[in-house]
Formats: structure tokens, sequence, C-alpha cells
């Protein structure tokens, strides 16, 4: 046997946090990088195993009741759960190779379970249609996040651009203008379940100005939309400042991610924002023509770990 199956990582490009509490938020599928779990079959009563090829010691993971709480593990459970698989487990050998930096906010979690609960229901001649791999990939991420909106794993599992709001029905969106933006690695992350927690603590504190802050992200979302569908896609940038100085209100920047958003817009970025989950992670530049590669410099000279570009649309 040999199946394979792929998933690519996220960028959200307004909207997160805010997401959370049922505002619009966007996001894009980022295909620079991407999580392959290729499937072979294992020796006779080895059950399903899963093998992370990059880690320093290579390690096997059984799935079995004591490792479910193991994410991969755990996708493996529901798929087979999903499929009504009874008996005894299938004796197959799942290998991840991952280019997707975890914690870096381009949404590692959600897509490594998404390519492995691809590959699994494949290599068992069932392959999960989206709507179903979309549920188990956010039950997944809830062993993850506590209480992800699921905008990672929608718009890793459609692989389309997303306007995305809880509890409504996925849209879509079209890009008649593709934009160009600067990503950069921060250098240090904070895990999503720690900034979403904090965050979930100052609204509980202050409801009324953290939850005029979420409308106010949320109207950006949807002015946002307005722009990319109508392909005005420069006058995005003022929207990507706007929605960095909210952020920073719900605490969620940090010293380096200001200073680095700061160093993109003095280089000729037309906005910039942190994406994901802040505090480290990720921030995007929006750009354009020969700024291009000023803006990734700049990013670089002023101690961004990583910067690459990539094209929306
Ligand atoms: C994480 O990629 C995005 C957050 O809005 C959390 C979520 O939506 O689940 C910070």
């Amino acid at each position: 046997m040999h199946i394979q199956a792929t998933a690519y990582g996220k960028l959200i490009l307004f909207g997160e946090h805010a997401v959370v509490y049922g505002q619009p938020a966007i996001a894009v599928p980022l295909t620079a990088v991407s999580a392959r779990i290729t499937v072979e079959n294992g020796p006779p009563g080895s059950g399903v195993q899963i093998v992370l090829a990059e880690s320093d010691a290579p390690s096997r993971i059984l799935v079995d009741d004591q490792t479910l709480d193991n994410a991969l593990a755990y996708t493996a459970h529901l798929v087979l759960q999903h499929l009504e698989y009874s008996g005894a487990q299938p004796d197959l050998k799942l290998t991840l190779h991952s280019s997707i930096p975890i914690g870096a906010g381009f949404g590692s979690g959600a897509a490594v379970s998404t390519a492995l609960a691809r590959a699994l229901s494949t290599a068992l001649e069932r392959p999960l249609d989206k709507a179903a791999l979309n549920d188990i990939v956010y039950t997944v991420e809830e062993l993850h996040h506590g209480t992800p909106s699921g905008i990672d794993n929608t718009v890793i599992v459609y692989e389309k651009p997303v306007f995305f709001q809880r509890e409504e029905a996925l849209t879509t969106l079209s890009i008649p203008e593709p934009f160009t933006l600067i990503v950069a690695h921060a250098g240090h992350t904070t895990p999503t379940h720690i900034t979403v927690g904090d965050v979930g603590r100052l609204f509980a504190a202050e409801p009324s100005r953290i939850g005029t802050i979420f409308e106010q992200i949320g109207t950006l979302s949807r002015t946002a939309r307005r722009l990319i569908e109508s392909g005005s896609t420069a006058a995005l940038g003022p929207l990507m400042n706007e929605n960095h100085r909210l952020l920073q209100a719900l605490t969620v920047s940090d010293e380096i991610l200001d200073r680095l958003c700061e160093v993109a817009r003095e280089a000729g970025a037309l906005g910039a924002k942190l994406s994901g989950g802040g505090r480290g992670g990720n921030l995007i530049a929006l750009v354009e023509g020969n700024q291009e590669e000023m803006v990734r410099r700049a990013l670089l000279v002023a101690g961004a770990a990583r910067a690459f570009t990539s094209t929306v649309g």
C-alpha cells in the first residue's frame, strides 16, 4: 500500500480572538507549509501506529485508550469510531512529515489532524467527506484549545479563503485581485489556549469594554470582506493596522510583535498586524510592487526568525 494525504497551513487575515465570541473573521489557506501523512501496512497485530518522522527521537504512538490525550492518536480513534470500525484495529503505520512550525499561528495542529484523518480514512477505502472531516478535526482542536472558534479546522479542511462566523453556514470568499503579504515569524510563541484563556478572563472582568472591542474587530472583518471581494486590496492596509491596535487592547500582542509591525510599516508596508493567537507567532504585512523585498529584509534585520512572501488569491 502507498497512500498519502496532505493538508496546508492557514493564515488569519482579520478577526482572531473576536471570532471565538461570534464575530466574523477572514482566513486563507497557506500553501507554503503543509503536513503530510504516508500510510504503509504494519506487521500483523500491530494495530494503528503513528510515527513522527521529523522528531529528534522518532517516537511511535500506539492508538489505544492510554494515548487518547495525544492529538494524533485521538484523531485516529475518532476516524475509526466514525467509520464504525469494530473488532481489531487495522494494521497500519502512519508517518507524519510536517513543514508547519508548531505554535506559530499557521494551524499546525488542525493541519496534522486533517492530513491524518484523510490518510487513514483513504487507507480504509472510506475517505471522509469534508463535513465529517471538519467535525473530527474540530473535536481534536478542543483538546488543544478548550474553546476553539472552528476557523482553523474550517479553512484547512475546505482549502478555500473563508469569511467565518461561528454557528453560521460556511461562506467562501472570492478574491478577484490577488494581493501580497509578507509573513514573518517573531521567533517565539505562546500556546493559543493561553492567549485565548487570558482574553476570556479579560472579557469576564470587563464585559462592556472588551465586548465593544470584539464588535469593532467584527466590523473590520466585514469591511475587509467587501474590499477583498471588490478588488480594493490596497485599502486593507489601514484596516490591518487598526485590527492590530485592537489586538493590543486585548493584550495579545507584545513588544516584539509591535516593533516588527512598526518596522514593516516604516519599510513601506501598507499595513501590518499580528496573525493568530498572538504573543509571538506570526505577523503579516501587506505590500505592493517593489516594497516586497524591502519589507522582508527589514523584518529579518529587525530580528524576525523567518520572513517569506505569500500571495493571497
Ligand atoms: C487561532 O488560530 C485563532 C484564535 O482566534 C483562536 C480560535 O479562533 O479558536 C486566536
